[in-house]
């Protein structure tokens, strides 16, 4: 009972795999050795756009993205981040520097990414400025469009709704087979992807930007040079290791990562669905339609990183779980209502299952009487 007084913090922290990385198969592998006089340049190719980014990252990257077919690599630049947090922001620099028009607006459709509205704000920059919710966005001029699919928080499967002929950043952090269906092989002008939620690996804080235009390619990494003169190679090197291995566990889908990675996001998004349905109907969850997902061959449904929690009545339901000692952040940071609020499907096992004990014991809140 102690247990039920302390706090559960859980944020998009994705430490849900670190088993598999634990499991006696793989703890030996991916170790990865750095001799002291090693990687001292700040250089890796200076005759690449990206002159930062390692040549075997960019191999293991796009090996990646074949074996899983959800992004064309061809005829494209790669940009390496510092998460693909820092590639957001490079982006939003590289597409308003290179506009005619300034402040460009940037949006993102209601429920989205509460980061976004904190990258385009915080730096008050006088190239770009958030203007929310893209539904209701009617101002003229030049725009960008975040488009994150399957979306955080609500894991919804998304395409850009202004369509005015504006700039779309796609944000492609969640479209890998663990979590939804890959059913076409995405191939947009900019791509971002982080190995945050591939694997897990969020503490390497490596992303990766597919860009098609090498002006904006130039640009997002003159963003980077001012910013953090290039990324880690200590962190491209693991996770360049770590990218290969998921790739070679793709010889065998049944055996895979990803296998593995959607049968622990499936079986957490049952537990939630079973707690949510024995609470009876105080709680909302979305449903998600089946696809043919072209990396399992067969029809599966999308097990967001995410969950998008409703209550049924106009309450507020951060405060309400917050009674029970459990902290979300809550809907209307994500533009959207206080009655949602976005629960981490990923985080540490024990942190999940406390989290659907507590929702158990909220039977008969005060707040529903
Ligand atoms: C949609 C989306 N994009 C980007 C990120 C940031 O990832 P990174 O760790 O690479 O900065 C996250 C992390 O939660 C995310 O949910
Ligand atoms: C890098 O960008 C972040 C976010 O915009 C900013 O807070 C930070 O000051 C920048 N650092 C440098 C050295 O430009
Ligand atoms: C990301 O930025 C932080 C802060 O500047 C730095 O400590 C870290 O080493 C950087 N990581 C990478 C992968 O470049």
């Amino acid at each position: 009972m102690i247990n039920l007084l302390v706090l559960i913090i859980l944020r998009g922290d994705p430490t849900a795999f670190q088993e598999y990385w634990m499991s006696t198969k793989m703890k030996e592998r991916c170790v990865v050795v750095i001799p002291g006089w090693d990687l001292m340049s700040y250089f890796s190719d200076k005759t690449n756009v990206c002159w930062f980014l390692r040549q075997d990252l960019a191999e293991a990257i796009k090996a990646l993205h074949r074996a899983i077919g959800n992004a064309a690599t061809e005829e494209r630049y790669i940009v390496v981040g510092n998460g693909s947090t820092q590639l957001c922001q490079a982006a939003l620099f590289a597409l308003s520097s290179l506009s005619e028009d300034k402040p460009l607006s940037i949006v993102a459709a209601v429920p989205y990414y509460s980061t976004y509205e904190e990258e385009a704000s915080y730096v008050q920059s006088q190239l770009y400025k958030w203007e929310g919710d893209a539904r209701t966005f009617n101002k003229p001029g030049p725009y960008i469009e975040m488009v994150t699919s399957p979306n955080n928080p609500d894991g919804t499967i998304r395409e850009p709704v202004v369509n005015r002929g504006g700039k779309v950043i796609y944000d492609f952090a969640y479209y890998w087979p663990h979590y939804t269906p890959i059913t076409h092989r995405q191939d947009h002008d900019i791509m971002l992807f982080t190995f945050s939620k591939i694997a897990g690996h969020a503490g390497s804080r490596i992303g990766w930007a597919l860009v098609k235009d090498i002006e904006v390619a130039k640009k997002m990494v003159q963003y980077l040079t001012i910013n953090s003169t290039g990324v880690s190679k200590e962190s491209q090197i693991r996770a360049t290791a770590i990218l290969n291995e998921l790739t070679k566990s793709c010889r065998i889908k049944s055996e895979s990562f990803f296998k593995y990675g959607n049968e622990k996001v499936k079986s957490r998004w049952e537990s939630l669905r079973w707690v949510v349905d024995k609470t009876g109907d105080k709680f909302t969850l979305p449903d998600y339609p089946l696809a043919f997902c072209n990396f399992f061959g067969k029809s599966s449904s999308t097990y967001p990183a995410f969950a998008w929690l409703g209550c049924n009545k106009d309450k507020d339901l951060k405060i309400l779980l917050k009674e029970k000692y459990v902290l979300k952040r809550g809907g209307e940071r994500c533009g959207s209502d206080k009655k949602y609020v976005r629960v981490d499907m990923l985080g540490p096992n024990k942190d999940f299952q406390d989290f659907l004990n507590r929702l158990l014991t909220i039977k008969y809140p005060r707040c529903f009487l």
